[in-house]
């Protein structure tokens, strides 16, 4: 089905397809887990799709809310449409309660709520291992406009104020989340949209009652119960159905070099 297509990019947990139409571009989740940058690998049987469809929703939400994204539409259970876009080389990250890098970095307990939001850029380079960077590092060296950063910040927020009531209303409290934007250009006109995914992956996700994690944390951990809880989160998103039969096996550790 898909070696007929023509590759464009293979990253670590997506493959990108060029699309039917120019300006258009496929995105097939793939069941690669990666965590420490790539350092630690498995293959987690049922992940692609469950973050396909997860994304799926969420971006769906967010178009029909007016924030701009580059979906499309999904095409099958692991792969969607989207536009073509130019990345930003950012990763946005948006922190509602101290955990992972920020609890290290700042020696705060995890779990702890932060004063407010807070927003952090990285400057995404895999053989840097994605430093953080402030706004005078990304307008100096030119990989975002100080209106592009303003435009970003702005719906960061907004993206934060719609995810933190959608999860608070199945229980589930975000901690934090990742989020890339790239630059749509329609005729003469550029504009900035969300691009990536919003999914487990790329999200911290912690059941209210239990304080339980329901996102990528338990394979950094090696928690176990991966899958099972990616279900969990789509089935009380209303994604799936209680009695979907779960997409899984036994998740193989294969050994990096
Ligand atoms: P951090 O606490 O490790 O900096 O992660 C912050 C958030 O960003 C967390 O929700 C996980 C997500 N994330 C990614 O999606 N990709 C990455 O490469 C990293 C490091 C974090």
């Amino acid at each position: 089905m898909t070696s007929r297509r023509t590759r464009i990019y293979e990253g670590k947990a997506k493959i990108l397809y060029e699309g039917p139409e120019p300006g258009t571009v496929i995105v097939h989740f793939k069941d690669d887990a990666t965590a420490f940058n790539a350092q630690k690998k498995a293959v987690i049987e049922g992940k692609g799709v469950l973050n396909q469809r997860i994304s799926e929703f969420i971006f769906t939400r967010l178009n029909d809310l007016g924030i701009p994204t580059h979906f499309i539409r999904s095409l099958n259970v692991r792969e969607q449409l989207v536009r073509e876009v130019e990345i930003i080389p950012l990763e946005v990250v948006v922190r509602n309660v101290a955990a992972g890098s920020l609890a290290t970095r700042l020696g705060l307990e995890e779990g702890t709520a932060l004063p407010r939001s807070i927003i952090e850029f990285c400057y995404k380079n895999d053989a840097l291992g994605d430093p953080m960077v402030s706004e005078e590092h990304i307008t100096a060296f030119g990989w975002a406009a100080p209106q592009e950063i303003d435009d970003i910040m702005h719906m960061s927020i907004r993206i934060n104020d719609f995810l933190t009531g959608l999860f608070l209303g199945i229980g589930i409290r975000l901690i934090d989340f990742k989020i890339e934007f790239g630059r749509l250009y329609e005729n003469d006109m550029m504009r900035i949209v969300l691009a990536d995914e919003i999914s487990p992956d790329s999200c911290r996700l912690w059941d209210t009652k239990t304080n339980d994690k329901m996102d990528k944390d338990r394979f950094r951990r090696d928690m176990g119960g991966l899958v099972e809880a990616y279900q969990e989160v789509a089935k009380r998103l209303g994604i799936i159905s209680e009695n979907e039969k779960p997409e899984r096996a036994k998740p193989k550790l294969v050994k990096s070099d």
